[in-house]
């Protein structure tokens, strides 16, 4: 293609934009490591490419959770939309635009789309019969209620799917359903909602999977099974309270779903400076290429299609789609230490062994990624270290040590042409996406280096014929600028500190070649060394301070008898109703609370510890307080509403069953601030009540 060609063709690359209620994590950073490996290779190829992503900051979870915390949820989306950036920065992961979808361009393209699909006559209204929460006056999404399966009876099953059965069901056909939030049974009421007509439009999408030759098989295949089997109709809209954008001239919002996607329009119009007008026709002239997980296909296969062929607005040009992270071949875990946030990793090891790695996983199918540790360490201590990085240090440090880091001519053309073509090959199969096959290419690269540095001998050669050995390391040294140039888009910081030992700058894949002569570099320095196992079994796997927090069961207790301990004048001996069952307590307050004031209170105890003798007296789990170490005050925890035995947790997360050690339990540490008790910086929660302390104390709770 002509280079003016190629510079006005416009691509538009997005990954799928993570929800504003949590953090990134190593499963998330496959996608954006993918896609952003992807991208700068476009740009190293000189294409036109703009990155677009954004934070998915709507829907009923982000809207209960901000509730929950007794903040706006624009705080919430705010917090997170930081820490997501913060993260991605971290992995080198750079998008040219990054948006939020709770902003007014969004809103605008929501409309219009909306709008375009209603004049269409695509927009219906229907009555439909829902699950209700009197309780917390909100219609329960699907993963807010829970009950028995109207199939099979499994328990505790959500309110879309059953996963001991598989079977897919309403969320008003549980059986003995209760609302998760606040564990009442909800009712059955009815609401008119918005429906987009998919089920119309079975063809036209049809047409266009078949037409479109770039989209996976195995994926067009799955979505076609889907329209055989037949399309319903979307419900586009949801009651308050919701976070989102309000449908114009109703009390209704728009589903997350609806303005998610659309916000890939909306982050490629702030790009250009936030002109909706120049965003959509930017959108309308470009090559859209998606990349998403596989659990996002219908979304994104289905809805989306439809709803940019009906709104005038161009369909993607590809959707690449990948399959899920497992590590060590098993789903991430907390137990197992392997479920690591962005964050978590970052203390472990360089983020750029993991876009290698990931990069050498990656192919063009929908299988997962394994990310297995000890292959991890061995990958990058023979690959990273032993081949690529050695062989750039010996070539650079041997020119700076005998020929004053200059280069000469030199001419080797049946080595050099057999390189060349491994050089585009590489190229190529960037453009395809095949990530995996680019890696093996570029060690292969290295290793023809290696091989042609250790058969040469250019430390023997020098006393015999020191041109030669001048010319051998003239031209690994450009062997050396080629592969930092086919390593730039999986490991660009890597690459670029050896293109400034190099000497050069801004090498694209314009400078594939060895036509580097008469140069002088810089002086070479050691950039990695092996490394060990990143996490090891005598570290007990990595323990992150979440699962330590998750083996604490703690719960709601009732005071019922408050007694002097016969034989400690500091202590209490109480008799506490846990709900299910009874116990007796011992506990230090008899400085600090009379028994009157202590008595009929519901305090938050550990009920799962190992049970204790405390002065011949038998505590059966243990009382939690604030004390702000050395001023002498002391505040129980405590909770005004709800029941002796509600679970006491940070994330609605089960309480542990196994009884666990005083040890344990002094592992974790909670702390009280002005408005709460928190571990780490979340709150505690019994259900949807904060836990308080009864005086105002910042300090550590035990
Ligand atoms: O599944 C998810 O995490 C969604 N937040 C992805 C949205 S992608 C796009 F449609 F916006
Ligand atoms: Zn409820």
């Amino acid at each position: 293609m002509k280079e003016e060609k190629m510079k006005e063709e416009k691509i538009v690359v997005t990954s799928a934009l993570p929800y504003a209620n949590g953090s990134i994590h190593i499963g998330h950073l496959v996608e954006y490591i993918q896609t952003d490996i992807i991208v700068r290779a476009l740009k190293l190829a000189g294409k036109n490419v703009i990155y677009c992503c954004a934070d998915d900051t709507h829907g009923a979870p982000i809207q209960i959770k901000s509730t929950q915390l007794g903040i706006k949820p624009t705080e919430l989306i705010a917090k997170f939309q930081k820490e997501h950036q913060e993260d991605f920065a971290a992995f080198h992961i750079k998008f040219d635009s990054y948006y939020s979808t709770n902003s007014k361009e969004n809103q605008y393209f929501s409309n219009l789309v909306f709008e375009r699909l209603k004049k269409k006559g695509l927009i219906y209204e229907k009555e439909m019969e829902l699950t209700y929460c009197e309780n917390c006056k909100r219609f329960l999404p699907d993963r807010y209620v829970k009950g028995e399966c109207p199939k099979c009876g499994a328990e505790d099953q959500y309110g879309d799917v059953c996963e001991k059965c598989n079977s897919a069901y309403k969320t008003i056909d549980l059986i003995k359903p209760y609302c998760t939030i606040c564990k009442g049974t909800p009712i059955r009421k009815k609401s008119t909602h918005f429906f987009f007509k998919l089920s119309v439009l079975s063809d036209k999408i049809k047409k266009w999977l078949l037409e479109n030759k770039n989209l996976q098989k195995e994926v067009r295949n799955q979505i076609l099974t889907w329209i055989e089997e037949g399309l319903e109709d979307w419900c586009i809209s949801r009651d308050k309270p919701y976070f989102g954008f309000q449908i114009p001239g109703t009390d209704k919002y728009y589903y997350v779903w609806l303005d998610a996607p659309i916000c890939y329009i909306s982050s490629l119009t702030n790009y250009l400076g936030g002109d909706v007008k120049k965003g959509e026709q930017y959108w309308n002239k470009s090559k859209i290429i998606h990349v998403i997980g596989k659990d996002i296909i219908y979304f994104h296969m289905l809805f989306w299609p439809a709803m940019l062929m009906e709104a005038d607005l161009t369909l993607p040009e590809n959707i690449l789609v990948h399959g899920f992270l497992t590590v060590n071949k098993e789903k991430m875990s907390k137990s197992r230490g392997t479920f690591l946030t962005a964050r978590e990793f970052l203390k472990l090891a360089d983020p750029e062994f993991l876009r290698f790695y990931y990069a050498g996983s990656l192919s063009k199918t929908m299988t997962d990624i394994d990310l297995d540790l000890d292959d991890f360490v061995a990958r990058v201590n023979n690959e990273i270290v032993s081949n690529i990085a050695n062989f750039v240090y010996r070539t650079l440090s041997f020119l700076n040590r005998n020929f004053d880091s200059e280069i000469i001519t030199f001419k080797d053309d049946k080595f050099t042409k057999k390189l060349e073509k491994l050089f585009s090959e590489t190229t190529e199969l960037f453009e395809k996406y095949e990530l995996r096959k680019a890696v093996q290419n570029i060690l292969q690269i290295s290793s023809e280096g290696n091989r042609y540095f250790q058969e040469k001998e250019p430390w023997v050669l020098i006393k015999k014929d020191s041109k030669k050995a001048h010319e051998v390391l003239s031209l690994c040294i450009n062997l050396v600028k080629n592969i930092v140039i086919l390593l730039k888009p999986i490991m660009p910081i890597f690459a670029g500190t050896i293109e400034k030992q190099l000497n050069l700058s801004n090498l694209s894949f314009n400078d594939l070649n060895f036509d580097l002569k008469k140069h002088k570099i810089n002086d070479a320095e050691i950039i990695y060394k092996k490394i060990d196992s990143i996490i090891s079994e005598e570290k007990g796997g990595v323990k992150m301070e979440e699962d330590k927090f998750l083996k604490l069961n703690l719960k709601v207790a009732k005071i019922l008898e408050v007694k002097d301990h016969p034989n400690a004048d500091k202590l209490y001996v109480m008799k506490i109703d846990l709900g299910s069952e009874q116990r007796q307590l011992v506990a230090g307050l008899r400085s600090y609370y009379s028994s009157e004031k202590l008595l009929g209170k519901k305090i938050v105890i550990v009920s799962n510890l190992e049970p204790a003798k405390l002065r011949g007296e038998t505590s059966e789990g243990m009382l939690l307080a604030a004390s702000d170490e050395g001023k002498g005050s002391v505040g129980v925890l405590f909770v005004e509403k709800s029941e002796p035995g509600t679970t006491v947790t940070i994330d609605g997360s089960k309480p542990c069953e196994t009884i666990i050690s005083f040890k344990e339990f002094l592992e974790v540490s909670l702390v009280s601030k002005e408005s709460g008790v928190f571990f780490e910086d979340k709150v505690l929660f019994a259900g949807e009540e904060k836990v308080l302390v009864d005086k105002k104390i910042k300090g550590k709770i035990s």
